[in-house]
């Protein structure tokens, strides 16, 4: 049997928990699992796919993730940037299997549109906690759309902050931002959207920035260089393919960068202009020595996240073991399995 986590599922479980818990819950999954990886038992092998031009910018990959002896996660995740003006879809839509490592079989099948915009926004608050400063103000934004939604909510269960500066190179999706927010935020923070020309005052009242564009590959970055608090921390979150980088190159390189994964940053993060000598330990490692990690509180941060298969695999476990616990999802029987494991045809009529 396969359990299928349907959006019926998911909707039970966010019913149920609400969705200021499942954020909680994803971010301190995540900073756990980070704190006890162990390379030797988690394998990650570098992700592909497929990227194309036509009939749009776009692309469709994978991302393959081992949990040793125990279970295969591969998320297989589309990124369409004209989706939502063309045909209101979501620029990311992902779905992730889970596979028994004992025995191959397909364990669960679960949507991982939700997933991923919740454990993008659980990696930024758990990089936050680690490198901003305990007491802010001021959250900016750059790029209003889906996964902005969840780096605001999520760096507001780690931090209390009262102001959000906002924009958005379509003025509409900046607009509507403050309406997508969950109530626990709105009732908190107020939205100021900004225009173009006053990115450089966007950019110096942060404490912390998210900048979450679909910037083309190629493409300038997303601010110039400027006035910034002292101990600013960014997440670094839509740069994610090679030639897509959405920070300036000034910047990036005297900032400390704290990748999710070396080798995926050096192809595909902020970290694609610079070496592994410039790079500061990794986020996994941040979180089990934190220590090292509060040393650079004080400083220019950036979190260069690039998505982690190992956090699909924590969203997908995350979503099934809720789904087992309420009752939800529908078993099925994907995998058509003969009563003889050596016979195929004694599955089906001859
Ligand atoms: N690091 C991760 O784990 C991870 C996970 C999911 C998505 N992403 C990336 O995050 C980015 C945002 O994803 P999304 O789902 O929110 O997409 P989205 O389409 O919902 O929103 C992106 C927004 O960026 C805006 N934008 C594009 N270029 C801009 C620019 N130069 N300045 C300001 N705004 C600009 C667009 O108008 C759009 O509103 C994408 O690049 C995606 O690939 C990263």
């Amino acid at each position: 049997m396969t359990t299928i986590l349907d959006t019926a599922a998911l909707r039970a479980i966010v019913a149920d928990l609400g969705v200021d818990s499942v954020m909680d819950e994803m971010i301190e999954r995540l900073r756990t699992r980070f704190a006890s990886h162990d390379p030797k038992q988690t394998e990650t092998i570098q992700r592909t796919g497929f990227a194309y031009q036509k009939p749009e910018l776009g692309l469709i990959e994978w991302m393959p993730t081992m949990q040793c002896e125990q279970m295969v996660s591969i998320k297989t995740v589309g990124y369409h940037p004209g989706n939502p003006t063309n045909r209101a879809l979501p620029s990311v839509l992902a779905t992730t299997s889970l596979h028994d490592t004992t025995t191959g079989e397909l364990v669960a099948l679960t949507d991982s549109t939700f997933l991923t915009a919740v454990r993008t926004g659980a990696a930024s608050a758990v990089a936050t906690d680690l490198f901003a400063p305990d007491h802010i103000d001021v959250v900016s934004v750059i790029g209003c759309g889906a996964q902005a939604v969840t780096q605001l909510h999520a760096i507001s269960r780690v931090r209390s902050f009262s102001r959000v500066l906002a924009y958005d190179a379509n003025p509409d999706v900046a607009a509507s931002l403050a309406d997508r927010l969950p109530a626990s935020l709105s009732d908190a923070a107020s939205v100021e959207v900004v225009a173009a020309d006053d990115l450089p005052r966007l950019i110096a009242s942060a404490d912390v920035l998210c900048t979450v564009t679909s910037v083309d590959p190629g493409a300038d970055s997303v601010f110039a260089d400027g006035d910034h608090k002292a101990a600013l921390h960014i997440n670094a979150v839509g740069a994610d393919f090679p030639g897509k980088m959405e920070l300036p190159d000034t910047l990036a390189r005297r900032a400390v960068v704290v990748p999710d994964v070396i080798d995926q940053c050096l192809i595909e993060g902020e970290a694609q202009r610079l070496t592994v000598d410039d790079l500061a330990a990794d986020l996994a490692a941040m979180c089990a020595d934190l220590d090292a990690a509060m040393q650079h509180r004080d400083e220019l941060t950036v979190f260069d996240s690039t998505g982690w298969a190992l956090e699909d695999m924590v969203a997908a476990e995350f979503a099934l073991e809720h789904a087992r616990r309420l009752g939800v999802g529908v078993d099925a029987e994907l995998q058509l399995i003969s009563d003889d494991p050596y016979d195929p045809y004694r599955a089906v009529e001859r």
